[in-house]
């Protein structure tokens, strides 16, 4: 039987070039190697988001950037974690092979608690509602960025204390590490992220996405210098994570002298523009048409229906609920 690949994503803003190239491509890539299910982690966002036309709103952006940016819905199982309801059933069972001690190590718990966030139940068994995520679908590999290996480490053993308590039902699932890529920096140098202010959508509108390039934070050796710690360039960083053979050529002006950093910013961004430019305008043909887009959403939903019906008959048999 082929690889299944199981992943989900947080449905949690505007798409940037560090969610894209850190995330986005490699999971779009890994599944053209095997059965590919990726869905829209919305109940897992209900720990956190309390407004309902944001989270309605964050859930339809993820599911237009991912077909913009090449995702097939025929190859690969696209779907809403809410309309596989069976997960929510599957993650109380799961509870109830869940030691407490799991839970309350988990750092990530600890971690957006320490951010803030409201401690509900739902954000500490946040972690149990992921393995029924995975186990349902009886996945083998699960690609996630380092954050998350946590939580395959809970998922696997919950697989195992379920599989001895009451017989094997559950495969138990790798982990696929994604190392990053590359470090993308943000307009001010630090990690790009959202919540920094200082990320260059994808997604955005052209001036505003001009105007972030434009204003990425450089050093100030004069015009006509020969410049040196490019390596130090966030712009040149950017560039060859999008390009390669671009910023080789621009490193080359840059060291000559003569050439201003104005310049490289304004060859970023026409190369931006040109890499996303296919995925920008089918991201715009999808817009008008979202009624397709739901139907791709609901076509997953099925094909995941049917595969979570299939191991919950097993799971309820094993148990005693039937
Ligand atoms: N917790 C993951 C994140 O924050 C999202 C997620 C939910 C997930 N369920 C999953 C990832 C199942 C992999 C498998 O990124």
């Amino acid at each position: 039987m082929a690889m299944r690949i199981l992943s989900g994503i947080q449905p949690s803003g505007k798409l940037h070039i560090g969610n894209y190239f850190g995330m986005m491509r490699p999971a779009l890539e890994l599944a053209q190697k095997g059965d590919a299910f990726y869905f829209i982690a919305d109940y897992h966002a209900l720990t956190s988001v309390a407004d309902p036309a944001e989270l309605r709103q964050n859930v339809l952006d993820v599911a237009l950037d991912f077909l913009a940016c090449g995702l097939d819905p025929a190859k690969t199982v696209f779907y809403r974690q809410s309309d596989v309801p069976q997960v929510a059933e599957l993650s109380w069972i799961l509870s109830c092979v869940t030691p407490m001690p799991m839970l309350e190590n988990c750092v990530s718990y600890k971690e957006k608690i320490a951010q803030g966030l409201t401690p509900n139940a739902g954000l500490f068994t946040y972690p149990v509602l992921q393995a029924a995520d995975i186990l349902i679908v009886q996945s083998n590999v699960v690609p996630v960025g380092k954050d998350q290996k946590q939580h395959i480490e809970i998922t696997r053993d919950i697989a195992s204390a379920f599989n001895r308590q009451f017989g094997e039902v559950f495969t138990i699932p790798e982990s696929s590490i994604r190392e990053a890529v590359a470090v993308m920096p943000g307009t001010d140098g630090r990690k790009m992220s959202k919540s920094y202010g200082n990320a260059v959508e994808i997604f955005g509108d052209e001036k505003a996405t001009k105007k972030s390039i434009m204003g990425i934070v450089t050093d100030s050796q004069p015009m006509e210098a020969p410049k040196i710690n490019l390596d130090q360039n966030i712009a040149l960083q950017l560039l060859k994570v999008i390009a390669p053979d671009k910023a080789a050529e621009q490193e080359t002006e840059l060291a000559a002298g003569g050439y201003g950093y104005g310049e490289l910013k304004k060859t970023l961004f026409a190369t931006l523009m040109d890499y996303f430019a296919p995925m920008r305008q089918k991201r715009a043909e999808l817009v008008k048409n979202l009624d397709h887009v739901e139907q791709v959403l609901r076509d997953g939903a099925a094909r995941a229906n049917a595969v979570a019906s299939a191991t919950m008959e097993k799971v309820r048999k094993a148990t005693g609920l039937k």
